[in-house]
């Protein structure tokens, strides 16, 4: 870890040279002043993940924090689970079919509006070690094609359908009131606040890339999540410690949850906060 100077009122500490850093200084179970509000707020935009440790929050204290970057997202699969609907538990057992989020994605990116952000709270690791998160930077990954491969990709819009994780993958039934959400969105995006470009696409939500042949759709997006999954130098990786706090910008990052650890188990509460607007061009 590199310290990263410029900050008066909480430590950061990188954990690569693009992606991820540790924040420390911050007790999140108070709320914290608007200095250090406005210093971790810049150190997330910078660093995209970061990661809080030794943190003891209840589910209010977790939620109070999340507010403080806008309201709270309801995850479409909630109308499975009881409990909070904005507090989205990530339970593994040696019972579990899946465990969510074993795979590239970004967040619910089937939402007309993904969410913004996210912050998974992890209390319990596994007594075996493992468990780790990978997280992945789009804006590397947009950097790194060629730039033939950006002008094939610029303009084009892929399809992000919600019935892929959760009905093929996850086994599960969408909410009475209709099917999981399914929305279009360009598959290269400018990051509303940074104004850099973002690879814009997951193997976790994308089907299809419109107005193409299926064959084509298909090759390219497997090019891109080719890309994206063989391409280490794009990620950091959260080796989770109990009561660590991570906090990832969801419009220019993907994850993996690594389930190395069966028959262990893990468990965490994810908070993820509404985004503001449609990702856009
Ligand atoms: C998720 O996809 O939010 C889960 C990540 C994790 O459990 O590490």
């Amino acid at each position: 870890m590199a310290v990263v100077e410029g900050f008066q009122t909480i430590g950061v500490d990188s954990l690569t040279p693009h992606i991820g850093a540790e924040i420390d200084g911050v007790d999140l179970s108070q709320p914290l002043s608007n200095e250090q509000f406005s210093e971790v707020y810049q150190a997330w935009l910078d660093w995209k993940v970061v990661v809080f440790r030794d943190q003891h929050i209840n589910q209010e204290q977790h939620k109070a924090f999340g507010r403080r970057f806008g309201s709270l997202h309801v995850h479409p699969m909630q109308h499975q689970y009881k409990g909070d609907p904005e507090v989205l538990r990530v339970k593994t057992t040696k019972d579990s079919a899946y465990t969510a989020g074993n795979g590239w994605h970004t967040d619910v990116t089937c939402d007309e509006i993904p969410p913004l952000g996210s912050m998974l709270y992890i209390t319990e690791t596994p007594e075996s070690g493992g468990g780790d998160t990978l997280y992945a930077d789009m804006y590397l990954a947009y950097e790194l094609l060629s730039d033939k491969m950006k002008g094939i990709l610029e303009g084009l819009t892929a399809v992000h359908d919600g019935a892929l994780p959760y009905v093929t993958g996850y086994k599960s039934t969408p909410p009475e009131s209709g099917a999981y959400p399914r929305n279009e969105h360009p598959i290269v995006v400018s990051h509303p606040e940074t104004g850099k470009k973002v690879l814009y696409v997951n193997s976790g939500f994308t089907s299809h890339i419109k107005d193409l042949a299926g064959w084509e759709s298909k090759a390219i997006l497997d090019a891109l999540f080719n890309h994206i999954a063989t391409s280490p130098r794009l990620t950091c990786r959260v080796d989770w410690q109990p009561n660590t706090l991570t906090f990832w910008d969801n419009r220019c990052t993907q994850h993996h949850a690594i389930w190395d650890y069966w028959p262990n188990n893990r468990y965490g509460e994810r908070v993820s906060i509404l985004g503001n607007e449609r990702p856009a061009a």
